[in-house]
């Protein structure tokens, strides 16, 4: 009965225990595990880089989840609200708003990925995927046409439909089937990627260090996937923190969100790059990697036209479970400031996004994908001030104020004795000298 939607408008309103972990683990598992991560990885040379995503993870990651975690149940509200709330400051107010717009503008690219999925999942069961094997060229003549647009609205239509009516039972239950089943395929996958020829490469270059091929940006795009990935800096877990009884263990929530995020990762990576080794095709091909990766995987299984399906289809719903809770984050930001009713606030914000959605899928390989500002498109801009800026910042923040303003911070989360002490001088030191850091030397400063 948890509802992201009603963002703290009722006590009553609250997770059940189990209830809470899997949604989170749902918000946290989705395109960032399965598309972004494997092309990221893939641009950024393999090995180390899977190392330093690990990294983040740990030693930022986690810590700022569990202080999101503690703020959105101390204050049970909207990241804008809670931030408010709990520091005393108007100031601190305007900080959280950077987290409802990051909310808001990556919706518009990540709408454009999960109506690819939608795609590719007829594609798939329909069998047309696997009559022309050339999958790079398939995947080209399909973002510069029509169907990433129509299947786009789709997927901002939906998401809209649901989060006006709030979001029900239903669709969080939804989890419950869409996560497992997700794995099974997985793991089902991988099985079959594990035994390709080119496996051995594959695991080689995914798991294998080379750290002369890392750059100071590629610690930039760990942190940022690390964020984006646990779904951090811009509320979201905040927001499901307002639904959280205060006899739940946010430690040991934090840790299953991390270890079920880390796992899909993993295999999602056992899965992609075998298959790109195998069948020749370049792992740093970019934001298409998946899409052309996996029908070829598909196409040399037993029932691979039915698994591709599924495959897309329990991606696509999980997609769509993190756009519930992307849109949720400024919808519910215009409930509760501005006093607009539900549906209202819906409206405004799914056409407010399209209107930056609409161009981002044409420039994410269509008519528009070759109009370029300082070498990256609307896209690559959208995905890379998101992820590398604003969910960072948007960390920064929360440490800062748990590390600095809000003095509660330490009994919220639970923790004793030496445990507090390490989480409170990772939020005070760690993790933000290491996001400043991060930041700098991308820029060139350090
Ligand atoms: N964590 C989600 C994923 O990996 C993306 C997301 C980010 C969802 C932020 C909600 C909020 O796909």
């Amino acid at each position: 009965q948890k509802s992201s939607c009603q963002s703290g408008s009722k006590k009553s309103e609250q997770f059940s225990s189990s209830g809470f972990i899997l949604a989170a683990i749902g918000s946290s598992v989705g395109l960032g595990n399965m598309w972004k991560f494997p092309y990221v990885t893939g641009q950024n040379g393999g090995g180390a880089f899977f190392l330093l995503f690990i990294i983040c993870l740990l030693i930022v990651g986690l810590p700022v989840l569990l202080g999101e975690l503690a703020v959105g149940r101390a204050g049970r509200g909207d990241a804008v609200t809670s931030f408010t709330k709990l520091s005393n400051k108007k100031g601190w107010g305007a900080l959280g708003f950077v987290a409802v717009l990051a909310a808001f503008l990556i919706m518009t690219y990540y709408s454009t990925i999960a109506g690819w999925t939608l795609h590719y999942a007829v594609e798939s069961l329909t069998g047309n995927l696997f009559n022309n094997p050339n999958y790079e060229q398939q995947f080209t003549a399909f973002t510069a046409g029509m169907w990433p647009i129509i299947w786009q609205i789709v997927v901002m239509a939906l998401s809209g439909f649901i989060i006006a009516r709030g979001i029900s039972g239903g669709i969080e239950k939804f989890n419950k089937i869409v996560i497992p089943g997700l794995l099974l395929i997985l793991l089902i996958m991988l099985v079959r990627t594990l035994t390709l020829d080119g496996a051995a490469a594959g695991i080689k270059y995914f798991l294998y260090p080379d750290f002369s091929v890392l750059t100071f940006q590629s610690a930039l795009a760990a942190l940022g996937l690390a964020f984006f990935s646990l779904s951090l800096g811009l509320g979201a877990m905040l927001t499901y923190g307002a639904y959280v009884d205060k006899r739940q263990s946010l430690p040991l929530a934090t840790l299953a969100v991390g270890a079920g995020d880390l796992t899909y990762a993993l295999i999602a990576g056992l899965i992609i790059f075998p298959t790109t080794f195998t069948f020749g095709i370049e792992p740093n091909s970019g934001p298409g990697l998946v899409f052309v990766t996996l029908p070829a995987a598909f196409a040399s299984m037993p029932y691979g036209s039915l698994f591709g399906g599924l495959f897309f289809i329990l991606l696509a719903i999980a997609a769509v479970t993190s756009c519930l809770s992307l849109t949720e984050v400024p919808v519910s930001y215009l409930i509760r400031r501005f006093g607009f009713t539900r549906g209202k606030a819906t409206t405004t914000v799914v056409l407010a996004m399209y209107v930056i959605a609409l161009p981002c899928t044409l420039a994410a390989g269509g008519a528009w994908s070759d109009v370029k500002f300082g070498g990256r498109n609307l896209f690559d801009w959208l995905d890379f001030i998101t992820s590398n800026v604003m969910l960072p910042l948007g960390g920064l923040f929360v440490t800062l104020l748990v590390g600095y303003v809000w003095k509660d911070a330490g009994s919220e989360t639970g923790l004793r004795s030496s445990g507090m002490k390490i989480w409170l001088f990772t939020m005070r030191i760690v993790a933000p000298v290491l996001i400043i850091l991060i930041f700098l030397s991308s820029v060139g400063l350090v």
